[in-house]
């Protein structure tokens, strides 16, 4: 991982805010990137402190194409290369079907599907000249089994599975690896917005999580981890 430049979107998040100290500590350049700059900036000058590495942090609304094109080209004008990217941005909306509003479909499929998506292409284009590269996609086991009352969560991340998968198959030619990741229940501030009554206690831990991401980082150069699952032992709801 020394040197190596890795774009973290959700850097802040509970999942990002784990995976950026073990990078870190890795030796990785790291290029932070959510919506709010002070939380990012803070988090990029105590990492170069703590660690000695150079981190960037790029303020970027990753619904937005054209902030996303500009993320990529100021982590390549800063670093000259991406090795790798991990995409933990995202949030939930969970209500009954016939309760979804419009606007709680248009954020679900912006954010955790298009927003996924530009990131992954924008950042697959920059990497595939050099013929090497990772893109780990933080999904959630709500992309691949479906549950009441997440009938929008579901839509975009089992949306977001199905480009990932294409675009595996697509880039492995260009030497990119795609890692997608289905956790169970992962306590973090991602449930502060969720009205669901949900036992926190029993859920998984985000450095569970971004210990799974770092497995999959630092596996062999020839092995290709494409999908991760990790539930919780027990996924109790209350
Ligand atoms: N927590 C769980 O139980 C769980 C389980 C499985 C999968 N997941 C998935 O894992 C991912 C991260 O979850 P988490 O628990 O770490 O969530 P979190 O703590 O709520 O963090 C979300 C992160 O995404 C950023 N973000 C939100 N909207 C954004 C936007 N439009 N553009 C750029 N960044 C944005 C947030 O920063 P700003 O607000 O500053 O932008 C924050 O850094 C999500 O995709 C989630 O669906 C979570």
């Amino acid at each position: 991982m020394q040197n190596k430049v890795v774009v973290v979107v959700g850097a802040t998040g509970g999942i990002g805010s784990a995976l950026v100290p073990k990078l870190a500590e890795s030796g990785a350049r790291l290029v932070l990137v959510a919506r709010d700059r002070d939380k990012l900036t803070e988090l990029a000058h105590s990492l170069e402190d703590d660690y000695d590495i150079e981190a960037i942090a790029v303020p970027t609304d990753i619904t937005q194409y054209a902030q996303v094109e500009a993320m990529v080209k100021e982590a390549i004008g800063k670093f000259g290369q991406i090795d790798i990217l991990v995409n933990t941005a995202g949030a939930g909306v969970m209500k009954q079907f016939n309760r979804i509003e419009p606007e709680d479909l248009e954020r679900m499929l912006d954010l955790n599907l298009k927003g996924n998506f530009y990131t992954s292409q924008l950042v697959a284009n920059a990497m595939k000249d050099r013929k090497v590269g990772h893109i780990c996609n933080v999904i959630g086991i709500l992309g691949q089994h479906p549950m009441a009352m997440a009938s929008a969560y579901c839509a975009s991340k089992f949306g977001a599975v199905g480009f990932s998968k294409c675009m595996a198959d697509e880039v492995r030619r260009f030497g990119i690896k795609v890692t997608l990741f289905y956790f169970g229940g992962i306590d973090s501030p991602f449930w502060d917005q969720v009205s669901l009554k949900v036992d926190r206690s029993k859920m998984l831990t985000t450095a569970s999580a971004a210990n799974a991401i770092m497995f999959a980082l630092t596996a062999d150069p020839q092995a290709v981890p494409m999908e991760i699952n990790i539930q919780p032992e027990s996924h109790l709801f209350i």
